[in-house]
């Protein structure tokens, strides 16, 4: 993983997910919740050979080489996206404060650590899955009707807002290649 400069685990990876996609705390390794999540990964890869690349339907590619324009993002944001996430990045929450839709920035968002704090990994999700709802077929009527630039605009403007740091950073990327959408 060039991020930590090593080979990360499984543990580790999930791990790394619940201190900056969560902005938590990591589980002890020996958990039950971990090992159950562990444990279901191994279930879901069963019939998989090791090494073999799986095709993941609502996963691709942005192309890196666009310039992010700002302004547009927060148009494409307000037109569509606020409705789920809110006019301030706050997400929505049902009556027993569970949250249905995520928040993008604030306080309970990932933090500065996060993939999805950098402009292009978002934007890549985004592009793919966002927004939720839009198709009528195919996994939870997921997204592909933005063209590149507009998931990268609509990125720039949401990776952008404040929200938690990340003290770990200091960490990352020992060995150098920081891509050119790091935070930090
Ligand atoms: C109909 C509601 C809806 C709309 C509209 C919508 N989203 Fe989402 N969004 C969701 C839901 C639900 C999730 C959580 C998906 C999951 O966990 O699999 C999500 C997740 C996300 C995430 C991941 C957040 C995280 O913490 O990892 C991002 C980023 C995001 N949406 C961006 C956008 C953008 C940008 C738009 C507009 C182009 C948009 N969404 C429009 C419902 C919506």
């Amino acid at each position: 993983m060039p991020r930590s400069g090593k080979e990360v685990d499984l543990e580790g990876r999930i791990n790394g997910c619940f201190m900056r996609s969560m902005n938590g705390k990591p589980l002890p390794r020996e958990s039950e919740e971990m090992q159950a999540m562990v444990a279901y990964m191994k279930w879901l890869s069963q019939s998989t050979p090791k090494n073999q690349k799986v095709t993941i339907s609502n996963a691709g590619e942005v192309d890196t080489s666009l310039v992010a324009d700002t302004a547009r993002g927060e148009q494409i944001y307000y037109a569509q996206c606020a409705t789920c996430h809110g006019d301030n990045g706050e997400g929505m929450k049902d009556s027993r404060g569970d949250i249905v839709f995520p928040p993008l920035w604030g306080d309970e968002s990932f933090n500065i650590g996060a993939g999805m704090a950098r402009t292009y990994k978002a934007a890549a999700f985004v592009k793919y899955n966002m927004p939720m709802g839009i198709q009528t077929k195919g996994l939870w009527g997921h997204g592909n009707v933005l063209t590149d630039q507009d998931a990268v605009d609509v990125s720039e403007f949401f990776a952008h807002k404040p929200r938690p740091d990340f003290p770990g950073k200091v960490n990352d990327w020992p060995t150098g290649n920081k891509p050119k959408d790091a935070r930090y």
